[in-house]
């Protein structure tokens, strides 16, 4: 039987780390759901639509071909149309467009029938900000992953300055400020906002490293 594990929590609580570690302990499939924002947004910023448009915007997320690959070492890989484009959307600068698109209504329909679809197939880990509370309220265990702003702040600029992008160069506040705005943006939407589903464990990771959180949550599928 296929089995459904859900994360979310905000940007910066560790999700895509322990998302990815946790799926390749277990063999299943990671997907990443704020990839599939990320892709959408740099798609339609690329093809010059708007991000407020939300039939252009809804009619090009359409088109779009998702596939989710485990590669020989166990970590799953997005293409997009054939493509591996995990680098050109890793960035700040997406993750803020990723935000604008997540509030259009047909948007978060057609990603969530892409992330349903996805595990039709194989067992998933899956993460995002409304995995256990819509895309699988039925979800076998779930989980939402939280820590202080000002620690998921650090680990963000860390993160950047690790990409080495000119977006290093943001400061410490700067990062802090634009995830506050985020967090707001996100809460607040009228549609899936970021919140944990009432049957899911919450675990609070400022104080615990990467392997500390995967072993928690292995702990607690047990
Ligand atoms: O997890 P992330 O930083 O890659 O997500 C980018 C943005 O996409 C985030 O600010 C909110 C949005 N998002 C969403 O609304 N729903 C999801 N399931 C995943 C991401």
């Amino acid at each position: 039987m296929k089995r459904v594990i859900t994360i979310d929590g905000p940007a910066g609580s560790g999700k895509s780390t322990v998302a990815g570690k946790l799926a390749k302990r277990l063999a299943f499939v990671h997907l990443n759901s704020g990839a599939l924002y990320r892709v959408i947004a740099c798609q339609a910023d690329l093809q010059g639509v708007s991000l407020e448009d939300e039939e252009a915007v809804a009619k090009l997320a359409q088109q779009i071909e998702f596939t989710f690959v485990v590669a020989d070492n166990g970590e799953t890989r997005l293409l997009v149309d054939g493509r591996d484009i995990a680098s050109e959307i890793a960035t700040n600068e997406a993750g803020k467009k990723a935000s604008l698109v997540a509030v259009l209504p047909k948007v978060r329909k057609i990603l969530t029938e892409v992330q349903r679809r996805a595990a039709q197939h194989s067992s998933v880990v899956v993460e995002g900000r409304d995995a256990g509370t819509v895309v699988f309220p039925d979800a076998d265990c779930k989980f939402y992953l939280d820590a202080n702003v000002e620690v998921r702040a650090e680990r963000r600029h860390r993160e950047l300055a690790q990409a080495g992008e000119a977006e290093a160069e943001m400061s410490r506040e700067q990062v802090l400020s634009e995830l506050q705005a985020r967090d707001h943006r996100d809460e607040t939407r009228s549609i899936s906002p970021q919140k944990p589903a009432d049957d899911a464990i919450i675990v609070d990771t400022s104080k615990l490293n990467v392997e500390e959180v995967v072993d928690e949550l292995i702990a607690r599928i047990d």
